[in-house]
């Protein structure tokens, strides 16, 4: 059993948990759309922009060395971070939409054709659906999805026959939505047996749980800032090197190249064939910050204490509101993530939101991004709340409170 977190004494590194919204303290519980930065990010940042900014790889001076030099040392702790011994596997990207858009436009143009198929979920959000659907449009691959079980978890029942012949499984870590964890590890051995490569969305896994690619069997991992603490703006794709040195570069211009001549040119080696452009420096070095900070904290803290909070929610929100309260999902917390989906005594998801705001409490309403889950679900939209380490049982009990003046207000 871990060592409990202190939650107040984690609230005090984020400055921002100290705002009021509408005369009430700020009850952030939307960390699954973005989390917010402690303050050992925003001062990473700053350091790096008051001492060292300049352009990277490009310059000899003594500010671009020390500017290439924070880079590069980002790089290797975001590697170890997600358990990859070789920094060059690292790719920065702006998110994981962009680093799932990699793979599919290189990996993908690269290597599939006509009738390949590629196997998803259904409880994929849309930055791991959409540009399958662009190469279904541009050359034809066969799009396979997992369905979902009556249970909120995914229906694995006919996983080898999905799995027969086809050349990739992208699959989410955890669905946004549902909280659902999949079994990663075991699909991705099922996957490689079948002769396909894993490509793994782990934008909701990565923040929250110790994250081996080994382990897990991924062959590609993407993954956002923006919701481990990080700032927006950057992103990550890990893959495996063999594969990244035999993909085609993906945008083209400075930085990605080793030659260019008025008839062609020569990329870069990996993973600056991959990065064309001025990257997101002061970001990159604000990510690891967030990695550094996270680690100091201890991922499977953070694991443990969301279950906790889980948990808490799982029972002490059907216990009040009953039958108003529909939540979609696992209802117990095996194999499942730090926040709930929900629908409440018929207030629209937006409306709701609205009220919940008027509490200082923040939840996402809508379709979350992964419209083809909601169909199955049958609704438009729902309300989720998310939690992560600065989180504690008095935001589930405001959120409560909330809701029940929301069912009061809407009864009128
Ligand atoms: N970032 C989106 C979310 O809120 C997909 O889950």
């Amino acid at each position: 059993m871990s060592e409990a977190l202190d939650v107040d004494a984690i609230r005090a590194d984020f400055p921002i948990l100290a705002e009021t919204v509408h005369d009430h303290r700020l009850v952030f519980l939307d960390s699954a759309a973005s989390s917010q930065r402690p303050r050992a990010v925003l001062d990473a940042e700053e350091h790096y922009v008051t001492t060292s900014h300049a352009n990277v790889h490009r310059a000899a001076y003594t500010l671009a060395e020390r500017a290439t030099l924070a880079m590069e040392s980002a790089r290797r702790r975001i590697a170890r971070f997600v358990g990859a011994t070789d920094p060059d596997e690292i790719v920065f990207t702006k998110n994981a939409t962009e680093s799932l858009n990699l793979v599919a436009r290189s990996w993908g143009t690269a290597n599939l054709g006509p009738g390949d198929a590629v196997v998803l979920s259904i409880a994929e959000h849309h930055a791991n659906i959409v540009p399958w659907l662009q190469l279904a449009e541009s050359i034809g691959i066969e799009l396979r999805w997992i369905p979902l079980g009556d249970d909120g978890r995914l229906d694995l029942s006919g996983i080898d026959e999905l799995l027969d012949g086809a050349a990739l499984l992208s699959i989410t870590a955890m669905s946004n939505v549902l909280g659902t964890i999949p079994p990663v590890a075991e699909l991705a051995e099922r996957a490689h047996a079948a002769g396909a490569l894993v490509c793994v969305d782990a934008c909701q896994s990565v923040p929250h749980s110790v994250t081996d690619v080994t382990a897990i069997g991924a062959d590609f991992l993407a993954f956002s800032g923006h919701k481990m603490c990080g700032p927006t703006g950057v992103g990550v794709l890990w893959a495996r090197r063999d594969l990244l040195e035999a993909m085609p570069p993906f945008l083209g211009g400075g930085g990605m190249i080793l030659d260019v001549r008025t008839d062609g040119f020569t990329p870069a080696a990996v993973p600056h064939q991959f990065e064309a452009g001025t990257p997101p420096i002061s970001e990159i070095v604000g990510l690891a910050a967030a990695v550094d900070y996270l680690e100091s904290v201890g991922l499977e803290r953070i694991h443990a204490h969301e279950a906790e909070l889980t948990a808490y929610a799982l029972r002490t929100l059907p216990d009040r509101f009953g039958d108003d309260l529909r939540l979609f999902g696992p209802t117990d917390t095996e194999h499942r993530g730090g926040l709930i989906s929900f629908a409440f005594a018929d207030i629209h998801p937006h409306d709701l939101s609205q009220v919940l705001d008027q509490h200082g409490v923040c939840v996402r309403p809508g379709h979350h991004c992964a419209k083809p889950l909601m169909r199955v679900l049958g609704v438009g939209a729902t309300a989720r709340a998310s939690w992560y380490l600065y989180n504690d049982t008095d935001d589930i009990d405001a959120l409560a409170d909330a809701l029940d003046d929301a069912r009061r207000f809407f009864a009128i």
